[in-house]
């Protein structure tokens, strides 16, 4: 593990992925986006704030036009599992009718958040609808949601780093660590 003193490196119990895999492979999900939407009306949406740093680093990879925006929807707050429902706390401020819309979230776990992200999405009649995930950890699904990008598949961990937090914390790391069990357990 590479010494970085400002982090609380001692919270991890290893490093997951690291800086030039997760570029590498942010790269290759650029490059398919951008043929699988040549010549369409894209709008992508980052999921805040998990999806922040990946969302910035995927778009510089898509080649053609596409329009941005944002929405966040209830979490975790500071408990490591998901709870049931989901609430939009800010929504996007593009109108998505009969165009084609990119989610961007940063990790699937149970696939409850975007299941019902996807079925609130779909009532605004967009003219198709597609999910970009950069981590899968498909052994936690509970609810049945496509993804149609995954960036990884990761095992049963809970995950820092890259944007994303436990508790607030963790987001600002480049590379994707798992914490500690002690730390939220
Ligand atoms: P799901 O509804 O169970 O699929 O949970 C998805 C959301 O939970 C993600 O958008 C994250 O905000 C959060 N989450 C799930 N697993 C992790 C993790 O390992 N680290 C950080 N956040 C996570
Ligand atoms: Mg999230």
């Amino acid at each position: 593990m590479r010494e970085m003193k400002h982090y609380a490196l001692s919270d991890l119990s290893g490093i997951l992925l690291d800086e030039q895999t997760i570029k590498k492979r942010v790269h290759e999900l650029g490059e398919q986006i951008s043929r699988d939407y040549e010549g369409k009306d894209m709008v992508a949406v980052c999921i805040l704030r998990g999806c922040v740093v990946f969302f910035s680093d995927l778009i510089r990879e898509i080649k053609i036009p596409v329009t941005l925006d944002f929405m966040a929807v209830s979490s975790y707050n500071h408990s490591a599992r998901t709870s049931g429902n989901i609430a939009i706390k800010y929504d996007m401020s593009e109108d998505i009718k009969g165009r084609h819309l990119l989610i961007v979230e940063d990790i699937i776990d149970t696939g409850t958040t975007l299941m019902h992200l996807k079925k609130m999405l779909e009532a605004r009649q967009p003219a198709s609808i597609k999910i970009c995930c950069l981590m899968d950890k498909a052994e936690r699904r509970i609810s049945r949601v496509d993804v149609d990008y995954i960036g990884f598949e990761i095992p049963d961990e809970f995950v820092v780093g890259y944007g994303l937090d436990y508790a607030g914390k963790y987001r600002n790391y480049r590379e994707i660590g798992i914490l500690k069990r002690e730390i939220y357990e």
